[in-house]
């Protein structure tokens, strides 16, 4: 029996997340305490994340009286995805967008996330770019994304082009810190949590 590639990512990504719009999906909470204990050290004033899903990373970020007067940001390239977020009455502006096409002007943000996003973004170069085209000199990227063991990994990797979900590709961190560091964004810091994912720190110099 054959078994047929899935196609386009990018609309897989657009058709499984509109699907799931209305569930929790995954565990991109596991990566919010981190990130939050990151954002401590950091002036913050506007932040955008990436990939903002039902909008729960934003909505931590609120319950910190710290942070009641930053502005944020949140685009997703599903429109259930934002409308989600709209309609759960969040205080940020939400946006349907595409990170490889980032609508914002050069060094805007000085705080970007993007927690189990990136690995379903197809054009990697094009993506990085953009991140790091509106971040502010000397502003972060924290980055949450699947980790997995060198051989499991080949093996997702291999298994991907015939998944619905749209997932492009898992990253080893050394993959992650060289591609980030083509544009200028420098891994500061990794943490990684068991049993599958790890929390970057990039700076962008
Ligand atoms: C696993 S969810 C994570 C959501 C959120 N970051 C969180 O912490 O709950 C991944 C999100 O990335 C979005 N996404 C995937 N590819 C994208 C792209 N190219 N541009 C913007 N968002 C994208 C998906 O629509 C989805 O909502």
């Amino acid at each position: 029996m054959k078994i047929n590639k899935c196609g386009n990512y990018k609309s897989n990504t657009i058709n499984f997340f509109n699907r799931v719009a209305e569930k929790n999906h995954g565990d991109s909470y596991k990566h919010y305490k981190t990130v939050l204990d990151w954002m401590k050290g950091i002036k913050i004033e506007k932040i955008l994340d990436l990939g903002s899903g039902r909008g729960s990373f934003i909505e931590k970020i609120r319950e910190n009286y710290e942070y009641k007067d930053v502005d944020i940001y949140g685009i997703d390239i599903s429109e259930n995805m934002i409308k989600k977020s709209i309609d759960k009455g969040i205080n940020a502006k939400f946006f349907v967008g595409d990170s490889e096409n980032i609508k914002f002007e050069d060094e805007y943000f000085d705080l970007e996330i993007c927690i189990n996003s990136f690995h379903h973004y197809e054009n990697t170069e094009k993506s990085v770019k953009e991140m790091s085209r509106v971040l502010k000199k000397d502003g972060v990227l924290i980055l949450g994304e699947i980790y997995l063991p060198k051989i499991l990994n080949f093996l997702i990797n291999k298994l991907l082009p015939y998944g619905t979900t749209g997932d492009y590709k898992i990253y080893s961190s050394e993959e992650l810190e060289s591609i980030f560091k083509n544009e200028n964004l420098y891994l500061e810091k990794q943490k990684y949590t068991f049993p599958s994912i790890k929390t970057y720190m990039f700076r962008k110099k």
